[in-house]
């Protein structure tokens, strides 16, 4: 077999030894699809991945299953995991009821989800941004005391369809809230991808100056713009070691207009690569995965690394069957 494609490597001050990716095309990627995914097949994206190198795939929403019927079969997906020594699994939840289900899954990681702006909060979780965040309160607490990793997510960051502008304020105070209720991260996400570099290095600092380090930030970048790698790069160089993004590209929020796929992992590697940032991802077979999805789909993957890499990682396959 050829070697594995790969950039030639170009090291640059200022960028981190190793970023860990935060994959989320099994929960971000699939929420979105109108044809409902057999949970056999949710559960082989996800070991798939995580055999690629994936250190943290997040691989389902425990979330009322009438607002996303796509992930109502969330236990069938967990118990059919095969759980990887090493891979955290971490899953969505916006309630205590979420929260139970989640655990009886035996997950080991959960992530609440909260909204810098009104509109989007009302709209994705029937609650208003406070009524939300004391939703998220006994949430927090008790996966905590029970042991569990806590991520949470901030929605609507950089722009809002229906707020317009998200003042870098809001972003802080909602972010300090969910870090003083007990969550280890906060992944800033740009759910409709509108963010500009400049804007999120504003709001990096905006962070760091509040006392939020960047060991504590992960960036969360959907692509409607095509600034999602862009922003990921500046991110990164700005000290940020946790970036979130869907294999193949795929994605979408089922409650926010314009949300269009995140950030293909694919494409975060390549540009990683190149510089020399270890992620631990073996791409040959994170592109086969992808195309093996984007067939499942019946649509061809949105990433440029895919598109670039599917038919050279297919040939090779077919010279090396094992
Ligand atoms: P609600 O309808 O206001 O809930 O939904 P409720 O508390 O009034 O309960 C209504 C019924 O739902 C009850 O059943 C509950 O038991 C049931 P009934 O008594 O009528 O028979 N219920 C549940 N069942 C199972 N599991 C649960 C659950 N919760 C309630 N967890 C709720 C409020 C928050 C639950 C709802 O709005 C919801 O599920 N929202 C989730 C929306 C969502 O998943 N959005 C996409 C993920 S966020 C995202 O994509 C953005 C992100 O990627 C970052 C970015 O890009 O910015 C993370
Ligand atoms: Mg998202």
């Amino acid at each position: 077999m050829s070697p594995a494609p790969q950039p030639a490597v170009h090291r640059r001050p200022g960028f981190p030894a190793r970023v860990r990716i935060w994959e989320v095309g099994p929960r971000d990627g699939l929420q979105n699809e109108p044809t409902v995914v057999a949970p056999e097949v949710k559960a082989a994206l996800v070991d798939r991945l995580a055999a690629a190198g994936l250190s943290v795939v997040e691989a389902t929403s425990f979330v009322n299953p009438a607002w996303v019927p796509q992930l109502a079969d969330a236990e069938e997906v967990m118990a059919r995991l095969t759980r990887r020594p090493g891979v955290r699994y971490p899953v969505l939840v916006p309630n205590v009821a979420g929260l139970e289900r989640a655990m009886a899954s035996g997950a080991t990681d959960v992530c609440v989800f909260a909204s810098a702006t009104e509109t989007f909060a009302r709209r994705n979780l029937n609650r208003s941004r406070d009524e939300a965040l004391a939703m998220f309160e006994p949430v927090v607490a008790e996966a905590k005391a029970a042991g569990l990793g806590v991520r949470a997510y901030v929605s609507m960051c950089f722009g809002d369809p229906w707020e317009g502008d998200v003042p870098v304020a809001e972003v802080r105070s909602v972010g300090e809230r969910l870090l003083a209720m007990g969550c280890d991260e906060l992944s800033l996400g740009d759910t409709i991808g509108v963010a500009t570099t400049g804007q999120v290095l504003e709001l990096l600092d905006a962070l760091e100056e509040a006392g939020v380090g960047m060991d504590r930030v992960a960036v969360h970048f959907h692509d409607t713009y095509g600034q999602a790698l862009a922003n990921s790069l500046a991110a990164v160089e700005r000290g940020v070691t946790t970036v979130d993004a869907s294999a193949g590209g795929i994605g979408g929020c089922p409650f926010a207009k314009s949300a269009t796929g995140n950030l293909a992992t694919e494409d975060l590697c390549w540009a990683l690569a190149g510089l020399g940032v270890e992620t631990g991802v073996d791409l040959v077979q994170l592109v086969a995965t992808s195309a093996w999805m984007a067939s499942v789909l019946g649509r061809p993957s949105p990433s440029k690394a895919v598109q670039a890499l599917a038919d050279r990682v297919a040939s090779e396959k077919r010279e090396d069957p094992t």
